[in-house]
C-alpha cells in the first residue's frame, strides 16, 4: 500500500484525538504501519518549548507536517492530531505531502466548552489562561476538508466509520474484511463529498 497522512485538525475538544485513537486501532489490526503524532505528546518531545504565539503554533504543525511527510511517502500512515488553527500552515503541508486527507472535527464551542477534558476552556473563559483557541485566539476552519465530523452529532463510532470508509473509497486501505455496515445513506454522502472534491 501506499502511505499517506490523516490530518485531524478542530478545536480543543472537538474530538480529534479520540478519533484519531481509534482510526490508528483500526489501522494496526489490518496489518497497517501507523505512527500516530498527537499534539499533547509531540509538544514534550519534536516540538518542546515552543508556545502558542502565531509563530510557534505554525512551526509546531510544520514540524510535525515535516515528520509525517517523511513517514508517508516511506508507506507508512501518518496520523497527525493536532489543533492546527491556521489555514495557511495545513494548505502548506497539504502541498509537500504527497497524500493527504484533511479530518475536520467540528463542534459548536458551547458544546465544546461544556466537555472540557482537560478543564482548559473554564481557565480560558475565567481569563486565567490567554491565547486559546476558540476562545481567545484564532481558528481557521478548513474551506474544503476531504472528510466533516460534527462530533457534537455523531458518536465516536459513527465518526470512526466515516473516516474508515471514505479511506476505503478513496483507495488508500483495502476494504474491510467483512461487508461495510455502512448505511446507503451515509455511503451516498460520502461519495458525492469525494465526487465534489474531484476524488472520484
Ligand atoms: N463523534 C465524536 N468524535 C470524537 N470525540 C467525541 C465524539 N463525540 C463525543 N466525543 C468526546 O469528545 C471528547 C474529545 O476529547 P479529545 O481529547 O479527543 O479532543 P481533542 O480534539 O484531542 O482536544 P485537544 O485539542 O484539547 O487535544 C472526548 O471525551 C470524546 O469522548
Ligand atoms: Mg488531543
Amino acid at each position: 500500500m501506499k502511505g499517506f497522512t490523516l490530518w485531524f485538525t478542530g478545536l480543543p475538544c472537538s474530538g480529534k484525538s479520540t478519533l484519531a485513537r481509534r482510526v490508528q486501532e483500526i489501522l494496526l489490526e489490518r496489518g497497517m504501519n501507523v505512527e500516530l503524532l498527537d499534539g499533547d505528546e509531540v509538544r514534550q518531545n519534536l516540538c518542546k518549548g515552543l508556545g502558542y504565539s502565531k509563530e510557534d503554533r505554525d512551526t509546531n504543525i510544520r514540524r510535525i507536517g515535516y515528520v509525517c511527510k517523511l513517514l508517508s511517502r516511506n508507506g507508512a500512515v501518518a496520523v497527525a492530531a493536532a489543533i492546527s488553527p491556521y489555514r495557511e500552515i495545513r494548505e502548506e503541508n497539504r502541498r509537500a505531502i504527497a497524500a493527504y486527507v484533511e479530518v475536520y472535527v467540528k463542534a459548536p464551542i458551547e458544546v465544546l466548552a461544556k466537555r472540557d477534558v482537560k478543564g482548559m476552556y473554564k481557565k480560558a473563559l475565567a481569563g486565567e489562561i490567554t491565547n486559546f483557541t476558540g476562545v481567545s485566539d484564532p481558528y481557521e476552519e478548513p474551506e474544503r476538508p476531504e472528510i466533516l465530523i460534527e462530533s457534537d452529532k455523531e458518536t465516536v463510532e459513527d465518526s470512526t466509520a466515516k473516516i474508515i470508509r471514505t479511506l476505503e473509497v478513496m483507495g488508500l486501505i483495502p476494504g474491510a474484511p467483512a461487508e461495510s455496515e455502512y448505511s446507503p445513506e451515509e455511503e451516498e454522502k460520502i461519495k458525492t463529498r469525494l465526487k465534489d472534491l474531484g476524488y472520484i
